[in-house]
């Protein structure tokens, strides 16, 4: 039987908006994860989608004057556009309108429906239009008021359909107890802990197609729709086969469940993923729970990233600028997973110039270079009789490969990118050392320039394999110009006696004038 492949998913990008910072930051993580896994000989599947029902959608499509079906559509080109724009390689899409999902979450519910799961109760209270769901007191503030943050409230009544979330809550409650691995990092795991003590009720699954059209209907009940975080949490399931027909053309639901990372934000493990998701999961009688990689939020100025402030952060004009490679780089470089960072666009200029032009590119450039003027382009072995700074340039490769991995395994992608650029730094500070250009004015030196030459393409090749899932094609370049096009081995030694070296270019070239606006 094939090994089960790594399952790595992210939430799916509501549909309202165009695509900001943010989602672009969970996608490059995502991807950076899934490369990272892939290079290493695992086997892995990354799926990935956008949130097309409920009535944010509704609500914008009805403000651009279109049908919500055209709006999600034109704003999903958009997310699909920006993800071919920063190499986001996905392996599945989910979109939530697709006809497999539908049938899928009707099957679910009417599952629910016949084991006694959902009842049909009347409610009034509360109801915030942004957030889609009902408030009670607990939501309210210290001045006994519904915060800014719920939007537009109103008071409403109505018949819905409810699913007994409670009665699943002890199982939920132990299953976090005795899974810390559920929860990444261990701080949100213990918040969860806490909101799952606190909360109670069960949850409203239904919304009346009198007032929200957009959605998933229920199969025993016409007259509502499905609540559209039920509809979008299954996607995780539905597109990873779940319930699928034959000939559906989506992945074997059991060699690929559970889900080994669910990638999202801080702001929907509570209660969303934390709590209604592996209960949906459980009350299906799916017993194998996802694991969940929170991760923290970019801001602007220490407020939060988002359209209706006014402040939104164009990632699609950020790679036009500076190249979707450092775009992804500084996203990657500059955040610790899990912690929030502030978003800068001078940090971002000073990244590209200083560790990818300065450091990682001039250092391929002058070892290809070098290696090109002092031996035509084609080098010898290193001697197997090795000088004290080449061992321990190797000894630093070698342990820079460790704790890039170790880095990896624990999704602190900033410590191993750390590690890398320690390598290349050192590998810098190799070249000042031992100053080639003096070595081949002397024939005795002869050998020893050999081996500085080897040992400098051998650190560069490694420090550009281990930056590979991060900036996959600058790493291409570079690697095709230091002639190992395409091996991303992150062993050291790889360099044979007559390695051709290839042309040097600028990978990262010099920002123009006109960008530094
Ligand atoms: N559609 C829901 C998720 C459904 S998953 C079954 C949703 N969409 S969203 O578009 O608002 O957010 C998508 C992801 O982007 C979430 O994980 C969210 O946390 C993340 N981010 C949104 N803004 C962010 C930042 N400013 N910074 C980092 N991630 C942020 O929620």
């Amino acid at each position: 039987m094939p090994a089960k492949p790594f399952f790595i998913t992210t939430a799916i990008d509501y549909t309202n908006a165009p695509p900001h910072i943010g989602h672009a930051y969970e996608k490059v993580l995502a991807d950076v994860i899934t490369r990272w896994h892939r290079e290493r000989g695992r086997p892995v599947f990354f799926l990935t989608g956008v949130d097309q029902h409920g009535q944010k959608v509704q609500q914008s499509a009805e403000k651009a004057g279109v049908a919500p079906a055209e709006f999600a559509r034109d704003i999903t080109a958009r997310f699909k556009a920006l993800w071919a724009k920063l190499a986001v390689d996905y392996d599945g899409w989910a979109e939530t309108t697709d006809p497999r999902h539908i049938a899928a979450v009707q099957e679910v519910l009417q599952h629910l429906h016949d084991q006694g799961d959902l009842y049909k109760a009347r409610h009034s209270g509360h109801y915030s239009v942004r957030q889609e769901q009902f408030l009670t007191d607990k939501e309210r503030n210290e001045q006994g008021e519904f915060g800014p943050e719920w939007g537009e409230v109103v008071f409403i009544e109505e018949e819905n359909w409810y699913f007994r979330l409670s009665k699943y809550r002890p199982w939920l409650a132990e299953h976090i107890a005795t899974h810390p691995d559920f929860v990444y990092p261990a701080f949100r795991g213990n918040e969860l802990a806490n909101a799952v003590a606190k909360e109670a009720g069960d949850l409203c699954i239904s919304r009346p197609k009198s007032r929200l059209g957009w959605g998933i209907e229920l199969p025993f009940d016409r007259d509502y729709v499905t609540y559209v975080w039920f509809d979008a949490l299954m996607n995780y399931a539905t597109f990873a086969g779940y319930r699928a027909k034959d000939g559906s053309s989506l992945p074997d639901f059991a060699g690929l469940w559970p889900c080994d990372a669910h990638v999202i934000g801080k702001d929907i493990l509570v209660p969303a993923h934390g709590i209604y998701w592996p209960i949906m999961l459980k009350a299906s009688g799916v017993e194998a729970m996802p694991k969940l990689l929170v991760h923290g939020w970019w801001n602007l100025g220490g407020a939060k990233v988002s359209k209706s402030a006014g402040n939104a952060v164009d990632p699609d004009a950020l790679a036009d600028r500076y190249g979707a490679e450092a775009l992804r780089y500084y996203l990657m470089r500059d955040i610790a997973t899990g912690q929030d960072a502030d978003f800068n666009e001078e940090r971002l200029r000073a990244r590209y110039h200083a560790d990818l032009a300065n450091d990682l590119g001039n250092l391929v450039n002058r070892t290809v270079s070098m290696g090109r003027r002092y031996r035509g382009g084609t080098l010898a072995a290193a001697p197997a009789d090795k000088s004290e700074d080449a061992v321990a340039l190797e000894t630093l490769g070698t342990e820079a490969a460790r704790r890039f991995d170790i880095a990896m395994d624990s999704y602190q992608v900033h410590i191993a990118l750390e590690a890398a650029w320690e390598l290349i730094a050192a590998a810098n500070g190799f070249v000042e050392s031992s100053a080639p250009w003096k070595l081949a004015k002397d024939p005795a030196q002869s050998a020893r320039l050999d081996e500085v030459l080897a040992v400098l393409v051998e650190a560069s090749r490694l420090a550009a394999a281990l930056a590979h899932p991060v900036i996959p094609k600058s790493s291409d370049q570079l690697l095709a110009q230091l002639g190992f096009a395409g091996n991303l081995s992150v062993a050291w030694g790889v360099l044979a006696a007559g390695h051709q070296l290839g042309e040097p270019t600028p990978v990262f070239p010099r920002l123009d004038a006109e960008s530094n606006a």
